[in-house]
């Protein structure tokens, strides 16, 4: 039996709990007791890693003994039925002020509905949004925790202590109460589902309408990489993009079937913006992307028509600087889409979260991670209320910047029959916020003319309805 000498706890000794174990370890301070279902993974975490010093428990109860209060454990096991099994074991050990922490990709629902139930125990629940993979556990993640703020006191310094550090500062920010973790956690994934959809629209056209080799695409990416695009998904994509197979000699990505998967985090982003009536065309286009490349017998069906492909149009070097500003401009829309939807989730939950807080938290650990995050954090820093992130300064002269380009991209694209979904949603929806009058009058007319659903005038106020049946 063990005497409450840790200070912290992991349930669940699979690759990112075990990862997260000894990065908390690691650092100064802490002791790190760990338990899994199966004692086996426990022990062997705890004779792989000795430099760790493990409180190593078999049983929950024992695990529960070696916490010192107020108890802190991280549930790192599979979402939703074994997460729940765990949160019931510690709920029914734990004391008031203790501390529950749910580090797993829990939708945020769930963590609302699970932090009400606990809530009048006195036991603080915690969904807590953990971002970079393995390799982030282990040696540094973006961190994104609700909850109270009471429960941040406590788990804000632990957390602290294992997150990346980006310029100087952790990346973990206590987003707002219960939910708000996970929620923001999600609209991370949806932004880096638009971000890496971009990227491959951009690889396309540079490969399908200019005709460059997937390693010259590498070097092409690297220079971009020096500049605003700075990415972690551009560093990796350079990496993806030069490395060949070893099987084959062939470029890697042209070994690679074309069908790219998903875990749902994407599906959920846009589920909840749809929900929230928030416009996220990047994402969606993404989500959907993904599920075209995987509609096999569609793809075939249709290739079988015969029907011919337009030979891409003639373009020149310039053609490279256009596609880099199209796809900086379509990303600029991204983002400024994940911030509305974090701005209109914040207002229907209750959340008071602070945008440039959550930019910064971004810069290093996520897969998100870039340099452009600065420029976002100092654009709400200077306006927390911007409309939308279109309007701040910087981006504002961005778009000015690329919009010839970014249109010329998305027209030569259409001739090439390059798909390019990305950056014309991001460049109509541009477009839709950019122009006096919208079709939807006439949708409003419609809607008037067959379910009576009255309309407002532009030359006075008050609500309309015509009598259309003289109309027909
Ligand atoms: P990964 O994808 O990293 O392998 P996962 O599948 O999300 O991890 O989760 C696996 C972890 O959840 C394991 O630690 C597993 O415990 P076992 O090693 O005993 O299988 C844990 N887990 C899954 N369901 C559980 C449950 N009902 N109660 C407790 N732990 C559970």
């Amino acid at each position: 039996s063990n005497d409450a000498k840790a200070n912290i706890g992991v349930v669940g000794m699979a690759v990112m709990g075990s990862n997260l174990a000894r990065n908390l370890a690691s650092r100064e301070g802490n002791t790190v007791a760990i338990y899994n279902r199966s004692p086996e993974k426990t022990h062997e975490v705890a004779k792989n890693h000795p430099e760790a010093n493990f409180v190593a428990s078999d049983t929950i109860d024992e695990f529960v003994a070696s916490l010192a209060k107020p108890r802190t454990a991280i549930i790192m096991v599979q979402a939703g039925a074994g997460t729940d099994a765990v949160i019931e074991q510690l709920k029914e050990r734990f004391e008031p002020g203790d501390i529950i922490v749910d580090g797993g990709n829990a939708n945020f629902h769930d963590t609302i509905a699970r932090e009400a139930k606990i809530a009048p125990t006195g036991i603080h629940f915690v969904g807590a949004g953990i971002s970079g993979g393995e390799e982030g556990a282990l040696k540094g993640p973006s961190i994104m925790p609700g909850g109270t703020a009471e429960s941040y006191k406590t788990l804000g310094p632990i957390l602290a202590s294992i997150a990346a550090v980006a310029e100087g500062e952790a990346c973990v920010t206590h987003v707002g109460t219960d939910g708000a973790g996970h929620f923001v956690k999600m609209i991370h994934n949806g932004i880096e589902y638009a971000d890496m959809e971009l990227i491959g629209e951009a690889y396309d056209l540079l490969r399908n309408v200019a005709g460059y080799t997937p390693a010259q695409i590498s070097g092409l990416f690297a220079t971009w990489n020096e500049g605003p695009l700075n990415s972690y998904l551009i560093e990796i994509t350079i990496d993806i993009l030069k490395h060949v197979d070893a099987e084959t000699g062939k470029p890697f990505v042209d070994i690679v079937t074309d069908q790219a998967g998903s875990k749902g985090t994407g599906v959920w982003t846009v589920q909840t913006a749809l929900d929230l009536g928030v416009p996220v065309g990047g994402v969606a286009e993404a989500v959907f992307g993904r599920a075209v490349s995987s509609k096999r017998a569609q793809r075939d069906a249709v290739r079988a028509l015969g029907i011919e492909r337009p030979t891409a149009p003639r373009v020149d070097d310039s053609f490279v600087d256009d596609v880099a500003k199209a796809l900086y401009a379509s990303k600029i829309v991204a983002y400024a889409q994940g911030f509305d939807a974090i701005i209109a989730g914040a207002e229907k939950y209750g959340w008071n979260i602070d945008k440039g807080a959550v930019a910064k938290i971004w810069r290093g650990g996520c897969i998100i991670r870039a340099q452009f995050l600065n420029v976002l954090a100092d654009a709400y820093a200077e306006n927390p209320n911007l409309n939308t992130l279109l309007e701040a300064p910087y981006f504002a002269q961005a778009i000015r910047d690329g919009e010839d380009a970014w249109r010329r991209v998305v027209i030569t694209a259409t001739q090439a029959a390059v798909p390019v979904p990305g950056f014309a949603t991001a460049l109509s929806y541009f477009d839709s916020l950019n122009v006096d009058r919208l079709p939807a009058a006439l949708v409003q007319g419609q809607r008037d003319f067959f379910g009576a659903h009255t309309y407002k005038r532009v030359d006075k106020p008050g609500t309309f309805h015509t009598l259309w049946s003289g109309d027909r």
